[in-house]
């Protein structure tokens, strides 16, 4: 089943994943890139790979698959590296969920009891435990969750690698070029048209982001419903006396915002995220910049002298209910795999896999199936 014919809409990780997946296996994959490739959500992210620090109780089987794909990473990252002769800044250091205050105690004590009431492997700590392991925390950090498995991989880079091992394995890549429409005939997907023209394929995958209810040519029942939430972001230049190592994340219960720090390996410091409905504006804003900055200062005061390296924001593509949209639609050949929301770096090898075996071999794996379209069209 491997030499079928594939069209991908939408070139950020998630989409670059998958076709890499396909053309290794022998699939004649095209990709359909709007803007260039993996500029987008894939760009703007952090790279944190955090089931457990974002774990919530509700969300039994998006934790499961955060798991399970964040398990997957080890064997991503040395196939990434054979096939695109690079490496992607994997890094274990763990992370610390840090308070400040009264209030944050109280969250935190409840994210914890959450967090061993699922089994997970997560430690609580004083704010001299915590200091241990970061000694830039500031005085006032008075609590800590670790967790010593929710790790961290530059996201930059990934895009860099996926983009390599993807036409390695022969696949072809159109940038600037926006789908204008799915095409459908008698319920089933036969191809894409482009402002090039009609494009036959056996498979359409939609793994455009928070545009993919944009693409034309869908009925309006199976749109899927992704929208854009905007996280604006920043980096800073680590220097001496601030050598960050663990990603480290604030929960404010009050004021300013909770904020994340994440370490690179070429000193940058990556502080995020604001998380805002403002459809796709992608405007950076005082207040939201100034939140950030204030949320970094008050959990490692020595970010006040570091030089400011880039400021940017992203927009996440929030699905319904805020967990991806993998799989199966009611149109044959069509495939969704969207919605990743904030957890896309996180979820693209277990798509990229997942998918890949849908695909060749029609069948649903288990561990996507939770994660339907279908689930929406139930409601
Ligand atoms: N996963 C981090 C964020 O969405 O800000």
């Amino acid at each position: 089943m491997g030499n079928k014919n594939i069209s991908i809409i939408g070139g950020g990780v998630i989409g670059l994943g998958i076709g890499w997946q396909l053309a290794k296996a022998g699939a004649s994959v095209t990709i359909y890139e709007r803007d260039q490739a993996g500029r987008a959500a894939s760009w703007a992210a952090a790279g944190m790979l955090a089931p457990l620090a974002e774990a919530h109780t509700e969300e039994p089987e998006l934790l499961n698959l955060g798991c399970e794909s964040l398990s997957l990473y080890p064997q991503w990252v040395e196939e990434l590296a054979t096939d695109a002769g690079m490496f992607i800044g994997y890094r274990v250091e763990g992370t610390l969920i840090v308070g400040l205050e009264t209030d944050d105690t109280d969250q935190l004590c409840h994210l914890y009891e959450a967090q061993q009431h699922l089994g997970l492997d997560v430690n609580w700590l004083n704010g001299r435990e915590a200091r241990n392991i970061e000694p830039a925390l500031s005085p006032r950090v008075t609590t800590a969750i670790h967790c010593a498995t929710d790790y961290q991989v530059d996201n930059r880079l990934m895009v860099e690698a996926l983009q390599r091992a993807y036409q390695t394995c022969g696949g072809v890549l159109y940038e600037n070029c926006p789908i204008q429409k799915i095409v459908i005939e008698n319920g089933v997907a036969t191809g894409v048209q482009t402002q090039n023209g009609f494009h036959e394929t056996d498979v359409v995958v939609l793994s455009a982001g928070c545009w993919s209810g944009q693409i034309g040519g869908l009925p309006d029942a199976i749109i899927p419903p992704v929208r854009p939430v905007k996280g604006q972001m920043l980096a800073l230049q680590m220097e001496e006396g601030i050598d960050i190592k663990a990603v480290i994340r604030t929960v404010r219960a009050r004021y300013p915002i909770s904020v994340y720090l994440v370490p690179r390996s070429d000193g940058r410091l990556i502080v995020g995220a604001t998380s805002e409905e403002m459809g796709f504006d992608t405007r950076l804003t005082v207040g939201g910049t100034f939140e950030l900055l204030r949320g970094a200062w008050e959990a490692v005061p020595g970010v006040y002298e570091l030089p400011i390296l880039e400021t940017w924001a992203g927009l996440r593509p929030g699905s319904r209910d805020n967990a991806p949209i993998l799989g199966k639609t009611p149109i044959e050949n069509l495939i969704y795999a969207t919605g990743h929301y904030r957890n896309g770096i996180l979820l693209t090898p277990i798509t990229a896999y997942e998918i890949t075996t849908l695909i060749l071999s029609g069948e649903t794996p288990e561990t996507i199936a939770p994660f339907q379209l279908d689930r929406f069209l139930r409601e």
